[in-house]
């Protein structure tokens, strides 16, 4: 303490620019908080699209420990344990020994009788063992003869590769039986690099009920068989597992009395019912608690169980969304995350990406997988060192604006710049700097790229995903942007917002003060220019014509096309919402005379956009500022019923290729596409947290109340849409549409993705993994999925 208090007149010559007054008695208590309280493990169960998860965290170990659906009929039975230190896990899966047809996917119904495998209810503790082993232990019943199918220990990114619909594993991951008997089995797996070790015990609880027939390879092809044999007429046993592993710690766990706000300031007067059951579960704790199963003194976990890692793109649109509810400790220690990640020349200098100083780290791959990438990399010298990934375009913009919010217009963050930034980094390939030269060389990066189109508006200087990179965006699937080049998200929405952010942290004397004019003469190019390159426009009654046939291709209803479609029979609004938008031009504000005017989602390098309407466009609405009337006219269209617009009755879907000439575009953006027409819990957060902080800088024009937002800092002029009734109305009626969208996903709001099935004329939700063997099987719990919170809250 002492130190710190010495280093502090240097900081503050750091500072120099600033004049705005600083408090010297500061409670120091936030560099130790009392956190991780063992006595009070964090437990919580959770049933998202057929898979029963069990969220744990004590003082020794932190788990998520997932079963297949005890009552589905389809899905194989599987185990999987996955958890943030290293990044490790197990994954089991086991198959009915009589069902000689049973693979690992789950396309294929299960024959001659149901295998059952369940957690017993309360059995999951954690548990220690020599060599600082820790894990868990807990019990599991089976209620038919079965055989351990693949079997992965180790990684979750390996866990992964073969769970995720590729089927295959190196064998550099494969396990050993260490030693078999009639009542227990023992599975060892040592990391590449031999630092550690994963040990699986199953052990009969009555051999007269279970009995193990196990033996080891036959040849160095074929695998370990372990069947579990249930006696003669015996219709129930019990297999206790142990799963213990040497992986270093990641710190402790921030606590739910740590992490959020003792009493948030929300007001509920505008919510109806239903938003307030929500909010109830709240402060009941349900998404409190898994909240704070993703938040760690040391870094925030993206979500489980496939992202109990750091990826810097959620923690940022995570604190956006809601830091308004949580504890400076908490916010402080994400922003931790992500700024000693920061690419640093001469550093971190083994990423394979074409890379610059100052970028966010988008993903840390660490434990026995980052040896893996480091060996394919052709640098096995580096061991098992963490892999920094620094991919993608958007997740470096994405920094300083949440900074900004949090030091300029949240009141925990208010006074919290100097004592932040003057903290130095403690990871190794950041260690001993300042946050402040950190932060610096985020701001010269973005400032540096954001350059070229400032002073030259093409498409050439709009932002490009990175050469050879196929992604860049959230959209981080192969096929995620159209196989466009040049993302809308980016360029209209975070380049502008970043400058924004960096002009304001200047003026505050946050940032050096000389950014302050340059930062907002870019701003200012940006907000005006990069739209106009990403609008599509097409006759109205085409525009109409190829939606209607769209509505045919997906097997949906043509009357979803007609008033309010899917959502006519609800009867739950907002208080104050305008009646719905005049269903003329088919209900489009967004026309020039005879065109209907969108925005592309992104474009080739040739400036070819991709005509498929999209979430994206919320982006610009939580970001940026100075937003143009043109630009509210779209938003509003986009916020009519799907397939017309976006929205359905149990939330948004991210992308809608229904306008789209090019009709190969349906099958990119399908159903079963995981960045296809699918509802994404943080797409859905940033539209209507977007939304509201637009029509909130209407002030006193605006004739309706708002539900709480965290909007502090209000534009110094009314923006003229304002002034526009059909406007605003049409935008507070999509905003009613956003609601009954988080009222029909209900808990499913924050798991990470969803899709719909339409079965009698109605959306129906359904788990993107059932959809086609492909398909990706999204998270229980996602980080930013609980920006909802905010809104709801
Ligand atoms: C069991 O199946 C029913 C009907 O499919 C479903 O609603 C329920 O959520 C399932 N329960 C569990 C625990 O999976
Ligand atoms: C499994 O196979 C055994 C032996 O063939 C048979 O007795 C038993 O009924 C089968 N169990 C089921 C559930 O089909
Ligand atoms: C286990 O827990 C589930 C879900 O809470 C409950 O439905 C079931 O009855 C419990 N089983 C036992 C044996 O207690
Ligand atoms: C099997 O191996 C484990 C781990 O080395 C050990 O703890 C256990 O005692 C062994 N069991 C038997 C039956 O040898
Ligand atoms: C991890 O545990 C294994 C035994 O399971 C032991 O051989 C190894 O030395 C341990 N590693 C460390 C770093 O403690
Ligand atoms: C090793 O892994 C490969 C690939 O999954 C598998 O075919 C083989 O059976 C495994 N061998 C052992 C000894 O487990
Ligand atoms: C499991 O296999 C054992 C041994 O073959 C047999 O006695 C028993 O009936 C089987 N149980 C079931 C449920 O199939
Ligand atoms: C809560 O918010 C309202 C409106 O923003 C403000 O007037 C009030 O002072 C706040 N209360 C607290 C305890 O922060
Ligand atoms: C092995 O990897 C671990 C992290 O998983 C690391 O702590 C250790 O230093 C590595 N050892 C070698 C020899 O690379
Ligand atoms: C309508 O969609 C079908 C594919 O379902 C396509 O063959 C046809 O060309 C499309 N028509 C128009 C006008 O886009
Ligand atoms: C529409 O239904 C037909 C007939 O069931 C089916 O073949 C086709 O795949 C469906 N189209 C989509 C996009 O799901
Ligand atoms: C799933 O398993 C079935 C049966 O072996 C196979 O036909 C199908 O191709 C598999 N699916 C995938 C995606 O591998």
């Amino acid at each position: 303490m002492k130190k710190l208090s010495l280093l502090f007149p240097l900081i503050l010559a750091a500072f120099c620019a600033a004049n705005q007054p600083f408090n010297y008695e500061r409670d120091l208590s936030f560099i130790q908080p009392e956190i991780n309280d063992l006595s009070d493990p964090l437990t919580y169960f959770v049933d998202v699209a057929g898979y029963e998860n069990t969220i744990y965290r004590d003082g020794v170990t932190s788990v998520q420990l997932l079963f297949s659906s005890s009552n589905s009929t389809s899905m194989i039975q599987r185990f999987i344990a996955a958890f943030p230190q290293g990044n490790s896990g197990v994954l089991m899966y086991f198959l009915n020994s009589n069902d000689s047809q049973a693979t690992f996917n789950n396309t294929v119904q299960q024959p001659n009788g149901r295998l059952a495998v369940k957690l017993v209810n309360n059995s999951l503790a954690s548990a220690r063992g020599d060599y600082n082993m820790n894990g868990i232990r807990g019990s599991m019943t089976f209620n038919n003869n079965a055989s351990l199918g693949v079997t992965i220990l180790g990684s979750v990114r390996a866990i992964r590769d073969y769970a995720e619909g590729y089927y295959h594993m190196d064998p550099i991951f494969n396990y050993t039986l260490v030693n078999y008997s009639s009542s227990q089995v023992t599975f060892r797996r040592a990391w590449i690099n031999g630092t550690f070790n994963m040990i699986v015990t199953l052990t009969s609880s009555d051999t007269s009920k279970l009995t193990f027939d196990a033996y080891p390879p036959a040849t160095s092809l074929s695998p370990v068989i372990c069947n579990f044999i249930l006696g003669n007429g015996v219709t129930m046993a019990t297999v206790d597992f142990l799963v213990l592993f040497n992986e270093s710690s990641i710190g402790p766990g921030i606590d739910k009395k740590h992490l959020f706000l003792p009493a948030p300031n929300v007001s509920i007067s505008a919510l109806d019912q239903a938003l307030t059951d929500l909010y109830n579960d709240q402060t009941n704790g349900l998404p409190a608690t898994e909240v704070a199963f993703l938040t760690h003194t040391s870094k925030f976990l993206a979500g489980g169980w496939r992202f109990l890692t750091y990826f810097g793109r959620d923690d940022m649109y995570s604190l956006r969304l809601f830091m308004a509810l949580l504890q400076p400790e908490a916010i402080e220690a994400a922003f931790s995350g992500v700024l000693e990640r920061l690419y640093l020349n001469g550093s971190n200098t083994y990423s394979k990406e074409q890379v610059f100083e100052g970028e966010v780290c988008h993903e840390e791959t660490i434990g026995d997988y980052s040896s893996y990438i480091n060996i394919n990399n052709g640098r096995g010298d580096l061991g098992g060192a963490p892999y920094y990934a620094y991919s993608m375009i958007d997740t470096d913009l994405l920094l300083l604006p949440s900074l900004a919010h949090y030091f300029l217009e949240l009141p925990q963050g208010k006074d919290r710049a100097y004592w932040f930034l003057m903290r130095t980094s403690s990871l190794d390939t950041t260690k001993g700097r300042t946050y402040y030269d950190l932060l610096h060389l985020n701001v010269k990066f973005v400032m540096d790229t954001s350059q070229p189109f400032a002073d030259n508006p093409s498409v050439d200087n709009l932002r490009h995903l990175k050469p050879g990179e196929p992604v860049g965006s959230w959209r981080d699937s192969s096929t995620g942007l159209g196989n466009g080049r040049i993302p809308f998200d980016v360029n209209v929405g975070l380049v502008p917002g970043c400058l924004r952010a960096i002009a304001s942290l200047a003026k505050a004397g946050i940032l050096d003060k000389s950014l302050e004019d340059t930062a907002d003469r870019y701003a200012t190019v940006w907000e005006q220019k990069a739209s106009g390159f990403f609008e599509v426009k097409m006759p109205i009654e085409q525009a109409f014509s190829h939606i209607l046939n769209y509505t045919q291709w997906a097997n949906l209803t043509a009357d979803l096309n007609y008033g309010e479609g899917a959502f006519n029979d609800s009867s739950f609004a907002v208080q104050g919402a305008a009646p719905t938008a005049p269903d003329t031009a088919h209900g489009w504000l967004s026309n020039d005379d005879t065109d209907h005017m969108f925005y592309a989602l992104s474009l080739f390098n040739d400036s070819t956009p991709v005509q498929t309407l999209h979430s994206d466009i919320g982006a610009p609405l939580l970001y940026a500022n100075n937003i143009s009337e043109r630009y509210m006219k779209a938003i509003a269209d986009a916020l009519l019923p799907f397939p017309k617009g976006l929205l359905t009755p149990i939330g948004p879907v991210v992308a809608n290729p229904a306008m789209d000439a090019n009709i190969n575009d349906y099958m990119l953006f399908d159903r079963a596409q995981y960045h296809g027409s699918v509802v994404w819990g943080f797409q859905n957060a940033i539209l209507a947290s977007g939304l509201i902080r637009q029509l909130s800088f209407c002030g006193s024009y605006l004739d309706s109340s708002l539900p709480f937002v965290d909007v502090y800092t209000q534009p110094a002029a009314i923006p003229p849409w304002c002034m526009n009734k059909e406007l605003v109305g049409a935008l507070l009626a999509g905003l009613d549409r956003l609601w009954r969208g988080f009222e029909g996903a209900g808990k499913n709001i924050y798991s990470e993705v969803w899709s719909y099935s339409y079965v009698n004329k109605k959306f129906v939700l359904t788990n993107l993994g059932d959809l086609s063997s492909s398909g990706m099987e999204g998270d229980a719990i996602q980080l930013w999925s609980y920006g909802t919170t905010d809104i709801v809250a």
